[in-house]
């Protein structure tokens, strides 16, 4: 029926680090298309996860591309750090620093595809004189800091307004949403035109095989999504 296709990437914040390397590697098996790291410095969100070592290992176990979420005060004293630790995408807050503009040059001159993101409570208008410097722009769709939070509705038409700008800046970026993910939610996300989508707590949740969740999202995309939180425009 032509609809659109989305990427999906699990987060892997909400799974068994016991079994991580176990972990990607079924992810791998069930198809997801990248995986997604967040990195959270206790500051910037309430919530410390993991770091470059962990970052490192991850890039060690697969090929998959990996996408870095930094949720920390400054990122750009890191970019290096990173680069060195094999993240292929690296997405920083704009709300994180001061200088989002040279963090996001950084991240490119380190030959790494800068990402930007905003908190839901974030005026998209943050992001129209970055794109033309950057690879993909991620929406949070729940306060970040933790996995198994409830998606806001409100995303859906904010990635709407942001599909519109990105088209008027004659740029082709996608669109990725993280948080609240899951067969509720993921048809809904994607009809309002997100190309990339971040799912934590419905992918890797220590007990489930990651292709049951896989099967599950598949299946709520093919049947057109059953939930459309806040209606058409
Ligand atoms: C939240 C993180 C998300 C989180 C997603 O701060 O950025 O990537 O792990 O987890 P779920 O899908 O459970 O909301
Ligand atoms: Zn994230």
């Amino acid at each position: 029926m032509g609809t659109p296709s989305i990427q999906i990437g699990p987060s892997i914040l909400t799974t068994d680090f016991l079994r991580l390397g176990d972990q990607i590697a079924e992810a791998e098996a069930a198809g997801v298309d990248y995986v997604h790291i967040d990195i959270m410095d206790g500051s910037f969100v309430p919530n410390i996860s993991i770091g470059l070592p962990v970052l490192a290992a991850v890039r060690r176990a697969t090929r998959l591309p990996l996408d870095v979420h930094l949720m920390m005060v400054d990122p750009e004293r890191y970019v290096d750090a990173f680069a060195d630790a094999g993240a292929d995408v690296l997405t920083v807050h704009v709300e994180a620093t001061r200088h989002v503009y040279r963090a996001l040059e950084r991240i490119a001159e380190a030959g790494l595809r800068p990402g930007v993101t905003l908190n839901p409570g974030t005026a998209l208008t943050t992001v129209e004189d970055l794109l033309p410097i950057v690879d993909q722009v991620l929406l949070m769709s729940v306060n970040p800091g933790f996995g198994g939070q409830r998606f806001i509705p409100a995303t859906l038409g904010r990635i709407r307004r942001l599909t519109a700008m990105i088209a008027d800046a004659g740029r082709e970026i996608p669109i990725q949403v993280d948080g609240g993910i899951n067969a509720t939610t993921i048809a809904a996300v994607r009809d309002a035109g997100a190309t990339k989508v971040v799912v934590g707590s419905a992918l890797f949740d220590g007990r489930t095989p990651v292709a049951d969740g896989m099967a599950r999202l598949r299946a709520a995309l093919a049947d057109d999504g059953p939930v459309t939180a806040d209606g058409p425009d």
